[in-house]
């Protein structure tokens, strides 16, 4: 990995940020999660997002995927400021253009995996109904679990279930995927091979953002950013 500054933003990178603060207030005071962050994510990169617990990595991927706001600052993604949008826009706009991984897989636990895979489509309408089953399909296909298609969540392994999450988050073909510490509930192996998985997506032209404290899980992407008490204190390039 070679140390490099942080590239400025520009508006032609799928992922800007421009001065981005998010404060919590609390009953102790205000708290400043996230403070002046500048960065910018291109097309078909796969960026680990690295730093102790507390340092902010959660709140930079929910204002990445509009689940919640900046207080201050600009995000643009594929063009569009997000600022700009209202609550049920944004929410429309993070069903189309963003597809979430969590740590704790998060499927709904009485759909099949295949109806989890659906559930998006159903929503973003962007796949006609006849369309959402072969596309689930092919998507679990394409994770390499497409014999577990038609059981419940708690019939598969932590591996299956995550692979399933990630098929779900590619349901409406996202431009950017976004992970939580994807590999922080599975063994080293499994994990390994979901990181494959990942690197195999990016590798086909999906933008990756995963945040992540496995060494192993960095190596794997192509650039890291480092975050300490709410700030980018460092940005890596894989070589
Ligand atoms: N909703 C919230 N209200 C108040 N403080 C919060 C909230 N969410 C996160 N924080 C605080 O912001 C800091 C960063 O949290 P987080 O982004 O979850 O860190 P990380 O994911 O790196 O462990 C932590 O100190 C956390 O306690
Ligand atoms: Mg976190």
């Amino acid at each position: 990995m070679t140390l490099l500054s942080n590239p400025s933003p520009t508006s032609a990178s799928l992922i800007s940020l421009r001065s981005v603060g998010k404060r919590y207030a609390s009953l102790a005071g205000d708290f400043n999660a996230l403070i002046d962050i500048d960065l910018a994510i291109e097309r078909g990169e796969f960026v680990a997002v690295v730093g102790q617990s507390g340092s902010g990595k959660s709140t930079l991927l929910n204002l990445l995927a509009g689940i919640d706001r900046p207080s201050s600052g600009e995000i643009m993604i594929d063009g569009q400021a997000l600022r700009q949008l209202s609550e049920k826009a944004l929410s429309a706009w993070r069903g189309r253009s963003i597809g979430i991984v969590f740590q704790f897989f998060q499927l709904l636990p009485t759909l099949t995996a295949a109806e989890n895979v659906m559930l998006p489509m159903d929503f973003g309408k962007r796949w006609p109904a006849r369309e959402r089953r072969p596309r689930a399909l092919a998507l679990l296909e394409r994770l390499g679990v497409a014999d577990q298609a038609d059981k419940l969540p708690a019939a598969l392994s932590g591996g299956q279930q995550q692979r399933v999450a990630v098929a779900r988050a590619l349901a409406n073909a996202p431009a950017i995927l976004l992970a939580d510490e994807p590999t922080g509930n599975l063994d080293s192996r499994t994990a390994q091979a979901l990181l494959e998985v990942l690197s195999d997506l990016v590798r086909e032209g999906q933008t990756v953002v995963m945040v992540t404290h496995e060494p192993s899980a960095i190596r794997h992407a192509t650039r890291a950013v480092t975050l300490a008490d709410g700030r980018i204190v460092e940005t890596a390039h894989a070589d």
